[in-house]
């Protein structure tokens, strides 16, 4: 097997495959598991800025509920809290950092720094290696303006640095104006690195019962797109942003090729779901296979390869409209 120890924000990985929040990583037994087939790390199932509010400020109980901005969520949340609570999280940090010897990442799902910032010290003290804020505002007040938004997202890091001395990861969408820019700020406030993207629990109607409902939560092989693009530009743009690319990654083959685009490590969910957590060690295989094909000794050699800022046509990275492939050819 290949050498595919990876650094990602200080941390020592056996492998940059990284096993992304979801309920997978709540239990205990499957993270163990992952470990046995080669994760380099796990980042937790994410608690809600909601649940932690709920028990330190008791929002529900004054009366104020937590949603004068998500008010239509209130009773799925309280329902929420009462399974998973604080203590039951910090419990999950504790003992996935006693049975797993790879680094463990909290995961904490917020959309402000207000009072909850306070609880990511628990983490720390429970023994968490890394936090991840899962962070996500979405707008619908035509009235906001970006920067308003994006400070939010900014507030969120400075709060927590000021909490905590672990590396902080941001876990974003792409819907910025200009993500270079909100990326190279996030890092300037503090964050240690990026993830990205996050994918969404989406919308869909269904036409035969004209309802609403919800479209699969699994990504498919062909969402690795926007990640790859991204993840390419940004690395490329800024040699020392650690990204952990997410979103659309079910084998091998687009493990490498995030690599090579400038990932520092690459997280996999949907496809642990429907694979089966064996598919970790036949992906870490497929990386190491290639890398002896190719004559790599670590991933750092061919690390940003392909980025936007290694490649003689970063163009290629840019480039959004069909003009050119329409005018090579007859459609
Ligand atoms: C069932 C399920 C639960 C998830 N729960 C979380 C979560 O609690 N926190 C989080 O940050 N992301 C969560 N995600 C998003 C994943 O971590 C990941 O970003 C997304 O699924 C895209 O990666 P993929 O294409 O490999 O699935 C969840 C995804 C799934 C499918």
């Amino acid at each position: 097997m290949a050498n595919l120890k990876t650094k990602y924000m200080g941390l020592d990985l056996v492998s940059p495959i990284v096993a992304g929040s979801c309920g997978l990583t709540s239990d205990i037994e499957k993270m163990v598991e992952m470990e046995k087939a080669g994760v380099g790390a796990v980042v937790l199932k994410s608690i809600f800025e909601e649940q932690i509010n709920e028990e330190s400020v008791g929002i529900f109980k004054s009366g104020y509920g937590m949603g004068d901005a998500y008010p239509e969520a209130e009773d799925y949340i309280k329902a929420y809290i009462r399974s998973n609570t604080i203590q039951k999280y910090v419990e999950l940090v504790r003992t996935a950092k006693s049975r797993l010897t790879i680094p463990v990442i909290a995961s904490v799902n917020c959309f402000s720094g207000g009072e909850w910032v306070t609880f990511a010290h628990q983490l720390e003290l429970a023994g968490a290696d890394a936090l991840e804020l899962n962070v996500f505002i979405l707008p619908v007040n035509e009235f906001t303006e970006s920067a308003e938004v994006e400070n939010i997202y900014f507030d969120i890091v400075k709060s927590i640095k000021k909490q905590i001395k672990i590396p902080v990861s941001v876990k974003i969408s792409h819907y910025f104006t200009n993500l270079s820019a909100f990326v190279d700020k996030l890092k300037a406030y503090g964050a240690n690195a990026v993830t990205m993207f996050n994918r969404f629990y989406e919308p869909d109607i269904n036409i035969n019962t004209m309802t609403m409902g919800a479209a699969s939560v699994f990504s498919t092989a062909n969402e690795l797109r926007t990640t790859l693009r991204w993840t390419g530009i940004l690395a490329g743009k800024d040699k020392q942003l650690e990204i952990s690319a997410s979103t659309g990654v079910h084998s091998g083959e687009a493990v490498v090729k995030m690599l090579l685009a400038g990932a520092t490590t690459v997280q996999l969910c949907s496809v642990l779901y429907e694979k089966g957590l064996p598919v970790i060690g036949e992906i870490n295989q497929f990386v190491s296979e290639w890398m002896e094909s190719k004559g790599f000794h670590s991933v750092e050699e061919y690390r940003g390869q392909l980025s936007y800022s290694s490649i003689e046509n970063p163009d290629l990275y840019e480039r959004a409209q069909f003009m050119k492939y329409f005018s090579n050819k007859q459609y």
